[in-house]
């Protein structure tokens, strides 16, 4: 076979347990003990080398639905101060990313985030990614229903699954109840965006499902299969899908070409829907024609709103290129707790943050510690809809520098240009397109 990725991921058996005990022998016996097989296989973990410093990797953690505790917040605002050097990054699956680990303190660092239930498992590697949702679901007056149980749910069923830790490459799904589709539905490989479903007077909420979407060099929307999807059967028809990409060898051939977009763009709709439907053995209900698209152009929930609870706000606050500092972070967790509900922070796809429960007596002294921190909420609408990928400062593959010169362009035209309509900006340094 070409695709020496496969041979590799066929010999290494279960990368969660097979990359920790390589890692543990590392932490005594040096760098060079990693073989090529222990470093591709460390993405399982959440881990990818440097691109210049040798013996550093990124981590990058799994927040299903953007949710974040006070508590994970100080954690990795700890782990940023104390072994990396006092940042982390908010990625665009609504994740952190922390540069600077030391091969010898990974374990280590793997351990600290899991006892704050952080898992890393399966944020890089051949495996679902983090499962991105609406980050204000539960709290957004407008949203067709709650659906980060269900996003949980699917999260749950394969994190760490070894059964399900050799998909043919990354695989990506989202599932939201966002009017504004904030989690960007079209580009993920399956996504579950909740409609409503009205016959016999009755009106039933569901999902209307999507496939074989994703950006890269080759980018695809993702298509509407016409299928209306109930909450109950979420985790199902997630699960056979899977199982189609996961069992069809031609997509293991090449990995250029090991992508479920690929699959979706060969197949059709048509002979895809009779494959999912002879899985699950039977026929699909139809979904509503009539779904909106999104009206707002930022979709990021940036800003103060009210909740669907009376008296309660949400704060999405920017944070310039999704780099945060440890200070900041820690900020955010000490305004949670005295202004907020005390734990509930989300993070957003666009690398920026929300602070959920905060009652309007407190929201204006909220605003005030989140300005002195630096996250100010009247910022200039490029700073607010800027997004970075990680470029050459860390990033293997990258052409150009991305984050620096991000901000210098925010800072450029924050001072020289008044905008009259929205603009967003995603810069990546590669076609690759992680910014998105
Ligand atoms: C062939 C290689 C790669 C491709 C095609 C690719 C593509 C993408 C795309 C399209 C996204 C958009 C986010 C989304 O899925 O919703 C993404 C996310 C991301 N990419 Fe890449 N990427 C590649 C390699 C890398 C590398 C080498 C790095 C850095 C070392 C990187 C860093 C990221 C980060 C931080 C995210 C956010 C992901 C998360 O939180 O789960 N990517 N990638
Ligand atoms: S877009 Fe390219 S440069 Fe940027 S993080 Fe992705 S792979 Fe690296």
């Amino acid at each position: 076979m070409e695709n020496n990725a496969e041979l590799v991921k066929q010999r290494y058996g279960n990368p969660f347990e097979g990359v920790r005990s390589a890692l543990d022998r590392a932490a005594s016996h040096g760098y060079d003990s990693l073989t090529d097989d222990d470093l591709f296989m460390c993405k399982w973990l959440g881990l990818y080398t440097h691109r210049h410093e040798k013996g550093f990797f990124m981590l990058r953690t799994k927040q299903p639905n953007g949710f974040v505790t006070s508590e994970q917040l100080e954690t990795i605002a700890d782990i940023a101060e104390q072994q990396n050097k006092g940042f982390a990054d908010l990625t665009t699956r609504q994740d952190f990313q922390l540069h600077w680990i030391h091969y010898a303190d990974a374990l280590g660092i793997l351990k600290r985030l899991e006892s704050v239930g952080i898992s890393t498992q399966g944020a890089c590697g051949d495996v679902l990614r983090n499962v991105v949702g609406c980050p204000v679901a539960g709290v957004d007056r407008t949203e067709a229903f709650d659906a980060s149980p269900i996003a949980k749910q699917i999260s749950d069923f394969f994190l760490g699954n070894p059964d399900y830790a050799d998909l043919p490459r990354k695989y990506k799904i989202s599932v939201s109840g966002c009017r504004e589709q904030c989690v960007h539905p079209e580009i993920q490989c399956v996504s579950l965006v909740a409609i409503e479903r009205k016959a016999d007077g009755s009106t039933e909420l569901g999902f209307d499902l999507r496939v074989g979407g994703g950006l890269s060099t080759q980018p695809f929307l993702g298509k509407r299969l016409n299928a209306f999807v109930k909450p109950d059967e979420a985790l199902e028809v997630v699960t056979h899908i899977t199982d189609i990409w996961r069992e069809t060898p031609e997509y293991r051939q090449k990995r250029h070409h090991a992508r479920f977009k690929f699959l979706i763009h060969d197949w059709g709709l048509e002979k895809f829907r009779q494959a999912l439907e002879e899985r699950l053995g039977r026929k699909l209900d139809g979904a509503p024609s009539d779904v909106q698209d999104p009206s707002d152009v930022y979709r990021d929930h940036v800003g103060v709103h009210a909740q669907k609870q009376p008296g309660l706000y949400y704060i999405g606050a920017p944070v310039l290129v999704g780099r945060i500092t440890a200070q900041q972070m820690k900020a955010v967790a000490d305004i949670c707790r005295r202004y907020g509900d005390g734990n509930t922070i989300r993070l957003t796809n666009r690398q920026n943050l929300v602070l959920l429960n905060v009652p309007e007596s407190n929201v204006s002294r909220a605003l005030d510690v989140l300005s002195q921190a630096g996250l100010s909420m009247n910022a200039h609408p490029v700073r607010r809809s800027m997004v970075t990928c990680t470029g050459t400062e860390f990033c293997k593959l990258a052409i150009t520098e991305t984050k620096m010169r991000s901000r210098e362009i925010v800072e450029y035209l924050e001072q020289r240009v008044a905008l009259d309509e929205p603009l967003r900006l995603h810069i990546t340094g590669c076609p690759n397109a992680c910014a998105q």
